[in-house]
């Protein structure tokens, strides 16, 4: 989500509506904006587009120089005109805009419906409107330090009260929030490009420390109350620059976005102890889990290399039969469904035409579905039965680098909750599992680190027209991902081979120094996979390795080798494929291709 907010001498309305466009790439599904008016706080939202808002504001505007904005990527509760932020009191003399998630709010909003609030909203903003309206005796700032140690869990905070109209109060726990110093006017936002129109001075603020602004000056406090003097940041960047966060491109931020992606997406789903997986919130019953007798996944593009990975975890973790299919293809073979089949569709956007209409014949034919989706409230979200939602945050880039890998973990929390449910593994097992996955994000984290070492062998294999990955078992599902990456930002062509089908056609097409990725981290396959390396080492290629530490053997047979951090064989997809994003965004840069907006492609394809 993205917060934005203005005291000042100027209309605010525009401020905060252009403020607003530069976070859109944070979330688009509903916006709104607060202000000070002659009629007292006056709020607007809408559902959809920034552009739903304003023209909502061009018909009815906001005439105020006080105000706050948001753009909402909805987490709790689904994108609807009374979803959006700000939310108010029940006195509509408080309005906030909030980033991040209160974990305590159903307790909070308990005790305010006891003591007379009436709730609107499905959200766990209003309830800090409310809260901060219960806590109010004449000083807002205090009512929102009060309110604030009260509230559980990581986010950010613009407050206003018309009972208090010159100030704008802002806090920071976890979650991004700067102060942008203008004269006469200052500013927050949930992220520099926010404000970056108006001015370049900034304050920071750090976890734990808040700010109230009027139009004459900044105080930068802790949440105890205590002040804290501290030096203006000056931003030379431009607005391009800052809202890929100093990346020169989407797709390298979301690589770089994927470690926390990893820890978003597991968060709360890891039972503290560390031993189970707690999954409540996919509304799957033990009984419909125990009914499940086999598992279709469908999807497209890259979701369905994730549902490649995500047959191998179901399998192995709770022994049932799975089948993958593209959603093309699915609707049209007259999928053997019935009761007992749980179809699981995985699409980032939700919205993927293909996958949409398998879900539905899948429905029609009396199958559950469960939906693994990047966005809350999509299409695919509201027709399953069953949804687990990938928290990787807005993707911009058409090429899926965390999406995908929020994917994954979500197979294997999802494989886990069916192991659990079943008995298929012992606690143990899983509690192993889950001890190695809480690992995956700095380990993708140390992978990150080495990012630059794979820029030599971009530059190799974007002088080559073609080019082929192989890998067994789960490498072999990474490679297909990796090959299509490949294709997509680089436009050189590539093939993913299963390395033990190679010999019975493809081996034909090597030759002389063409490039071969192999990966070999599935340490149960390697010399079968190394043998097939020799193949086509013999034939003339020039092979490229993925290892996992602790690994010597592959190192051996190739002529350059990346090594990951070990983890179970069972997770290395988490660490093998990143390698591989890396390497098709080095090529398509060496190649000089627009690689956030390759040709022909689409982000989201709403076309069959
Ligand atoms: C498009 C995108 C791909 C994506 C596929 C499925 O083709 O370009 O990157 O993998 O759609 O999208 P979904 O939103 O359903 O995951």
């Amino acid at each position: 989500c993205g917060i934005v907010g203005y005291v000042g001498k100027r209309n605010s309305q525009n401020i905060l509506i252009e403020g607003l466009k530069k976070l859109e790439y944070r979330g688009y599904d509903s916006a709104g904006v607060a202000v000070f008016t002659e009629n007292g706080l006056q709020v607007k939202k809408s559902k959809g587009r920034l552009a739903n808002l304003e023209s909502k504001l061009g018909e009815s505007p906001l005439n105020g120089s006080i105000g706050i904005g948001h753009t909402r990527w909805a987490t709790h509760g689904k994108p609807s005109d009374v979803n959006s932020h700000p939310h108010t009191d029940n006195s509509n003399k408080f309005s906030v805009v909030h980033n991040g998630i209160i974990e305590n709010y159903v307790s909070l909003k308990e005790e305010l419906i006891a003591k007379g609030h009436v709730f609107v909203s499905e959200t766990d903003t209003e309830v800090i409107s409310h809260l901060i309206a219960s806590l109010y005796e004449g000083d807002i700032v205090k009512a929102v330090q009060q309110a604030v140690k009260r509230m559980s869990g990581a986010f950010a905070l613009g407050v206003l009260t018309e009972y208090e109209p010159e100030k704008l109060v802002a806090v920071r726990l976890s979650s991004p929030l700067i102060i942008g110093v203008g004269e006469g006017e200052n500013f927050i936002g949930s992220d520099i490009p926010a404000i970056l129109d108006y001015t370049r001075n900034v304050y920071i603020l750090n976890d734990g420390e808040m700010a109230v602004l009027t139009k004459d000056g900044v105080e930068l406090m802790t949440l105890e109350g205590n002040f804290i003097s501290r030096e203006l940041f000056y931003v030379d960047w431009d607005i391009m620059t800052a809202e890929k966060a100093g990346f020169d491109h989407f797709m390298m931020k979301e690589i770089h976005d994927q470690p926390k992606a990893y820890r978003d997406t597991m968060g709360a789903r890891l039972d503290p102890s560390g031993s189970k997986v707690v999954l409540d919130e996919m509304n799957m019953s033990e009984e419909q889990i125990r009914a499940i007798r086999n598992v279709h996944i469908i999807a497209c593009g890259t979701a369905y290399h994730a549902g490649l990975v995500g047959k191998s975890i179901i399998e192995k973790l709770a022994r049932i039969p799975v089948e993958v299919d593209v959603a093309s293809e699915y609707r049209y073979r007259e999928p053997i469904i019935n009761k007992d089949t749980l179809v699981i569709v995985v699409s980032q956007s939700g919205e993927t035409a293909d996958t949409l209409a398998a879900l539905r014949e899948a429905k029609r034919n009396g199958a559950a579905v469960l939906a693994i989706t990047n966005v809350v409230g999509s299409s695919v979200a509201r027709e399953a039965d069953h949804v687990i939602v990938t928290w990787a945050g807005p993707e911009i880039a058409v090429a899926s680098t965390k999406a995908y890998t929020s994917q994954l973990i979500a197979f294997y929390l999802f494989g886990l909750q069916l192991a659990q449910t079943l008995g298929t593994q012992d606690a143990g097992f899983i509690a192993n599992v889950i001890a190695e996955m809480k690992l995956l994000p700095e380990k993708v984290e140390q992978i990150l680190a080495q990012a630059d070492s794979i820029k030599g062998w971009a530059e190799q294999v974007a002088a080559h027209d073609n080019l082929f990955f192989i890998g067994r078992g789960l490498d072999y599902a990474v490679a297909l991902e990796g090959s299509l990456k490949l294709k997509e930002i680089s436009y050189i062509h590539s093939e993913a081979y299963a390395a033990g089908e190679l010999k019975h056609g493809t081996l034909a097409l090597i030759e002389d120094d063409v490039p071969v990725i192999a990966l070999g981290t599935q340490e149960d396959l390697l010399e079968k996979t190394i043998s097939n390396i020799k193949e086509v080492k013999a034939r003339g290629a020039h092979v490229f390795g993925v290892q996992s530490e602790g690994q010597t053997e592959l190192a051996k047979a190739v002529d350059g080798v990346f090594t990951i951090p070990r983890t179970l064989t069972l997770l290395t997809p988490a660490l093998s494929v990143i390698p591989l994003q890396l390497l098709s965004y080095y090529a398509s840069l060496a190649r000089g291709n627009d690689v956030d907006k390759p040709r022909n492609l689409a982000k989201s394809v709403t076309v069959e």
